[in-house]
């Protein structure tokens, strides 16, 4: 089979406002402009920050990823943003279930299955985030919390085109802490997410989908965690922040 095609994806989180946004992402389509690279490039902005980022990276290689998305296409839900919203703002991506929505924001296994379908209706590639806490791998519970975040998420919703469905590894205990897991630890999970999704949804999918890693990806780690068979790129959070560290990523982890 042929090498799924990585991803580097930028997670901004709540960083960055419109024209900071625009200086960043001029400042990235200049930097990336004569560079070779074999994958596929995103950034996730802040709501706000959107359609600038989309304005600015247009003819570049840079895709744009919503961090967040309703459930439902329209109504009453103060606050929230739909699927149609962040297509029609340019996005073609959604990040699903980080960590951090579960953790703050009441994200649950079952909500993430609903933004999934949203995701699929509206056209959107959901990364569907996933990962143990410290306590979960301390207690060797891991493949069985992973297993259910999987199974749970994953629900009745059936995967059309394994190219349009994006897993996102990311040990609690790795984001924003500065500790990685090792390319070991990162691949021994990987291979269990695809046998699990192998044995959800048939080898085919499972062998065409992309499985991201993500939980303190820098330029000096990244090439040895792209080395495992498994990995398919990452979901980068603080070090997607300056594009030096980000071209970085790019540089080290996917060369042409
Ligand atoms: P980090 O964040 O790279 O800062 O650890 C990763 C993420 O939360 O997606």
């Amino acid at each position: 089979m042929a090498r799924r095609q990585p991803i580097i994806a930028g997670n901004w989180k709540m960083f960055k406002t419109a024209g900071q946004a625009a200086e960043f992402t001029r400042g990235l389509v200049a930097d990336l402009k004569g560079r070779e690279f074999s994958c596929e490039i995103l950034v996730a902005p802040p709501f706000t920050s959107i359609p600038v980022v989309v304005s600015c990276a247009t003819g570049s290689p840079i895709g744009v990823s919503g961090q967040n998305l309703h459930w439902e296409d329209e109504g009453a839900f103060t606050g929230e943003v739909s699927g149609a919203m962040l297509r029609e703002s340019g996005c073609s991506y959604v990040i699903i279930g980080h960590s951090e929505r579960r953790q703050f924001f009441g994200e649950t296994d079952s909500s993430v299955n609903k933004k999934i379908l949203a995701a699929f209706r509206n056209d959107l590639v959901p990364i569907f985030c996933l990962g143990e806490t410290l306590d979960e791998r301390e207690a060797g519970i891991t493949f069985q919390i992973l297993r259910g975040q999987l199974a749970t998420g994953l629900g009745a919703i059936s995967i059309e085109d394994p190219k349009r469905f994006v897993i996102a590894y990311e040990p609690v205990w790795a984001i924003g802490t500065g500790r990685t897991a090792t390319p070991e630890q990162a691949q021994e999970v990987h291979a269990f997410l695809r046998d699990e999704l192998a044995r959800l949804r048939g080898h085919e999918v499972a062998g065409a989908v992309r499985i991201l890693y993500g939980g303190s990806v820098k330029p000096d780690n990244v090439a040895r965690l792209m080395e495992c068979e498994d990995i398919d790129g990452g979901l980068v959070g603080g070090a997607s922040l300056q594009v030096s560290d980000f071209v970085g990523i790019i540089a080290q982890g996917c060369p042409a």
